[in-house]
């Protein structure tokens, strides 16, 4: 069954109960227990709810995992995860996660005795040189947030797995329609659920999946004992949203193209970051590994001191945290997603502090191209 198929008829996408055609929202903390001692399927909603339930089943079909977990955030659902591991153990991570990744290792897991190693993930003589005898697994974004970078993500969990290394991917930007880390050879996957899965910038929300039964039953736990789950009416939302996915992403990815070729050509922009551009280092290998190049482009100005006249003066592309969503966003890394990650750092990983991230939204691409050119040629008054 092909995926766009799976987006509306996966999971339980009906309720056994009435025959629905939409999961109903089962709004409630607990459930009758008809004999002490000999709970039914629930047994208390931060433990499981159908609603929830149903998300579950849906995101592990998706993804090729044996369970989903969903939570209240993507950083909930990283936390979870994250704490698989103990005091004393070492993580690779890519050098351009996003912000509030860095800053949950930092300032949450650092302190409680977790280490890690930020490199360049594309190259995997620094993942060589950063392995030790205590690293426990690679955490990897591909395509990156928010320099778009691309991860062999085949090579790299290959290498993971002959080093004894979990291969954890966070799939925020590709989603599972145009990429599927698990059949790579990932271990984890995880997603901010809040971006194109959700699609309408009206929620947030977290999953992660395992195809390793071992791994599902600890993520499980953790999701349950850590508690941070996803409530039924955001886990509604959420599968409404996954049901459009396979068309809301064609026609991201082919506004994304036009926007990356109009803003390639155009005098003010120095450099355009998009996957999908004949020159960008990770093209082949996205081709190679993805369905399409997705819908986020990064860009800097020539002239980087205009950078703020320029996201100010848009009209219809939005300045605002967040992405994936169906209106255009905009952001500037180094003042918004990641300026929890110090400038040093940020600069030594690419992000110079005049760098645009753009989610291209599903608007008329005639529009978002007439305000990009309007919002380029605004001068200081
Ligand atoms: C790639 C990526 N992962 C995880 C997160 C965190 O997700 P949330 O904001 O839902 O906690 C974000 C948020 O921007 C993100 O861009």
């Amino acid at each position: 069954m092909d995926l766009s198929t799976k987006l509306i008829h996966g999971g339980i996408s009906e309720d056994p109960l009435t025959g629905a055609v939409s999961v109903p929202i089962y709004q409630t903390s607990t459930y009758r227990q008809k004999k002490l001692g000999q709970p039914g399927d629930f047994e208390y909603s931060r433990s499981g709810n159908p609603t929830r339930n149903a998300l579950e089943e849906l995101i592990a079909e998706l993804e090729g995992g044996v369970k989903g977990f969903a939570f209240g955030s993507g950083l909930a659902a990283i936390h979870a995860v994250l704490s698989l591991f103990q005091p004393g153990d070492h993580l690779i991570l890519g050098d351009d996660v996003y912000g509030g990744t860095f800053r949950l290792l930092e300032k949450v897991f650092k302190p409680l005795g977790l280490s890690y190693t930020m490199v360049d993930s594309q190259d995997l003589a620094q993942l060589e040189a950063a392995l030790t005898a205590h690293t426990k697994a690679l955490y990897l974004e591909s395509p990156s947030n928010p320099l778009l970078k691309i991860i062999d993500l085949e090579k790299s969990a290959a290498w993971a797995k002959e080093n004894g290394l979990l291969t954890i991917v966070d799939n925020t930007f590709a989603t599972p329609y145009l990429q599927q880390p698990l059949a790579l050879g990932a271990d984890i996957v995880l997603h901010s659920g809040t971006k194109y899965l959700g699609g309408h910038s009206d929620l947030v929300a977290g999953l992660a999946t395992t195809d390793k039964a071992e791994l599902a039953e600890k993520i499980g736990f953790n999701q349950n004992s850590i508690g941070g789950v996803l409530g039924p009416q955001d886990s509604w939302l959420l599968q409404r949203g996954i049901k459009t996915l396979a068309v809301r992403m064609e026609a991201h990815q082919k506004n994304a193209e036009t926007i990356a070729a109009f803003l390639t050509d155009h005098p003010a922009v120095d450099k355009v970051y998009y996957p999908g551009l004949a020159d960008h280092p990770g093209h082949e290998i996205a081709a190679k590994q993805m369905r399409g190049f997705g819908g986020m482009i990064a860009f800097e100005l020539v002239d980087e001191s205009r950078v703020a006249e320029f996201v100010e003066a848009l009209k219809i592309i939005t300045l605002a945290e967040s992405l994936g969503g169906v209106e255009s966003l905009i952001e500037v890394p180094a003042v918004m997603t990641h300026a929890s990650i110090p400038k040093e750092k940020r600069e030594a990983a690419g992000i110079k502090d005049g760098l645009i991230r753009l989610s291209v939204g599903i608007e008329a691409v005639e529009d978002l191209q007439n305000d990009l050119e309007q919002a380029l040629l605004v001068k200081n008054k």
